[in-house]
Formats: C-alpha cells, structure tokens, sequence
C-alpha cells in the first residue's frame, strides 16, 4: 500500500461561479498534505497540514470565515483520530483559535479526548497556541451575511439540500428542495509510508447555530475516524443526522466488512439519506489506500492524491 491523501470543503450547494476556488482550495489543501507525506510525515501530520490549509482559506466554512451563530460569533470546533494509537483529539465551541485543527491535535496529545468554549482555549495557551482576536476569523463576508440574514446558498459549504442520492462526484440529483440547513465543513484523511491511517474534519457548523451548538465534526466516529488496517473517514453535511447515525463509524465498518471506499461512502450516504432524511457526504481512504467520496447534496468539494498518480485529482 502506498501514499494516500483525500480532502473536502464541504457538501451542499456551491454556486457555478464559486467552483474554481472551491476546487483550488481543495487542491491546495491536498498539495500541503501530501508535501507532509513526501517529507516523511504522519498521517496525522499530513491531515492535520491538509485541513490547516483549508481552515486558513476563507472560502471554507472552517476557521477563518466560518459562518456564525445567531448572535454573531464564530464558534469552531474539530477533530482528529490517529488509526494506529486509536487516540482522538477533539475542541468545540472556540473563538479564539486560529487553527482548530491544530489545538485538537495538542488535545490528541493528552490524556483528554474532547475540550469545550473556553476550558479548550486555556488548555490551548497551556499548550503554546496562541489565542487570537475572535474578530480576525470573521471576513467581511460572513458578518455582512449575518447582518443581513444567512440564505440558502450563501457559503460554499452550505445551501438548499437535494432530495436524491448523488455520488461519486458528478451532479444528477433530482428534486431540490430548501430545506433552510446551513450546513459544511472541511476534512482529511491520509495513509502514511508505514500504512498508518489518520482522519479529521474541521468546521464553523451550521449558519446562524445556537450558541453553543455543536455537531458531529468534533465527535469521533460522527464526523471523523480512522483505524489502522480498516480505513478512514471525514464527514460533512447537517450534523445531527451524522451524529444520530454515527454516520463515519458505519462507514469504516462497511470498509471493515469488505467493501471498497467508494462503495462504503455511497452505503453510508444512501443510508444517511434514507434512514433520517439527512444530507451531506463523505470522504474514505479504504485499508488498499483506495479513494472514495459520495455526497447526496448539489456539489461537494474534493481532491485526492494517490502514489504513482501523474496528479492531484480536483473536483466538485
Ligand atoms: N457538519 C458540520 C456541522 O453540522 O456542524
């Protein structure tokens, strides 16, 4: 088995106009990973560098211009699994962190699994990340959305759901329906040169949140997991369905019980949508280092890097 790296920006509605930075940014963040790879990197190094670069570019629902909370906050949270130690590192409801994604792997670190609001920002000073100003995350354009009132279509992440199943990339779902859900987030997984298997995801959540409103990007085994030898998984869509479903661990075991990445991420997104309505898509690295993703949303961004392929693969 050789390298492998799969990242997404989020599922739900992109408008046409904003495919090209969608698929950039998604080509980027997979550049940044698989630089960490080729350089000797973890998987959760390669991750971790992957969703980074998507937090730090404002086109995504992630760090910095994540969407807001009904009273005009970004709240972030985020998530990380190593599939060899099986130790998870994950933060929720931060405002004062630039790179969730980072203070989640210092939290992986440690003896704890999930830190909250601001126990999770002092753990972070404790831990050398510096907090910033909760101001620099907001753009221009996400508090000019809130001024307004978020709708649907708004984020590159979020927007009107689609009632059919859609996967493996290209647009064919019918019905569109609103459903009101802003929704999004961003994620990795990654296989190492020694096969190790990481995964992770990072996100503003769902547009005009409750305060302190938390969904599945931060939970193991709802937005993110990864075991050794089984596979990994990323998540983004409307958060509770996930959870309701702990929709990535059904994932990683329909990889566990032999089907491919790709045939496990259309399972579990069929599921998603049949069992509770639920909208969004997944991502997979099966234990061959095979890519999968399926989204039953009008676009999902991705991108992929495989060992011995010419290049990254892009798409939305
Ligand atoms: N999937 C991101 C969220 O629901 O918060």
């Amino acid at each position: 088995m050789g390298l492998a790296l799969i990242v997404h920006g989020g599922a739900g509605m992109i408008p046409p106009e904003r495919y090209d930075a969608a698929r950039a940014g998604c080509r980027a963040a997979a550049e940044a990973g698989w630089r960490a790879l080729l350089a000797g990197g973890s998987a959760l190094d390669a991750t971790q560098a992957a969703i980074m670069a998507l937090e730090d570019n404002p086109s995504f629902n992630a760090g910095t211009g994540a969407v807001l909370t009904s009273n005009g906050h970004a709240e972030l949270d985020a998530g990380l699994m190593d599939g060899e130690s099986l130790h998870v590192g994950a933060v929720a409801g931060v405002q004062r962190i630039k790179n969730p994604v980072a203070l989640a792997r210092a939290v992986l670190a440690s003896p704890h699994v999930l830190l909250v609001g601001p126990g999770a920002e002092l753990f972070a000073t404790e831990s050398g990340i510096a907090l910033c100003d909760p101001e620099t995350l907001v753009t221009p354009e996400q508090r000019a959305r809130w001024q307004r009132g978020y709708r649907d279509g708004d984020d590159v992440n979020a927007g009107p759901a689609m009632g059919g199943l859609d996967v493996g990339g290209v647009g064919q779902a019918a019905s569109v329906h609103s459903d009101g859900h802003k929704h999004g987030t961003v994620g990795a997984v990654a296989i190492d040169a020694q096969g190790r298997i990481a995964a992770g995801a990072s996100t503003g959540g769902i547009a005009a949140k409750h305060p302190g409103r938390v969904g599945d990007t931060p939970l193991p085994g709802c937005g993110f997991i990864a075991e050794n030898g089984l596979g990994g998984v990323s998540s983004t869509g409307h958060g509770e369905d996930f959870i309701r479903l702990t929709l990535a661990r059904r994932a990683l075991d329909y990889m566990a019980g032999g089907m491919s990445a790709q045939a496990a991420a259309e399972a579990a997104i069929r599921l998603l949508g049949e069992r509770v309505g639920g909208h969004g898509g997944l991502i997979t690295l099966d234990a061959q280092g095979r890519p999968g993703f399926a989204r039953n949303t009008p676009a999902m961004a991705y991108a992929y890097m495989l060992e011995g392929a010419a290049e990254i693969v892009a798409g939305v």
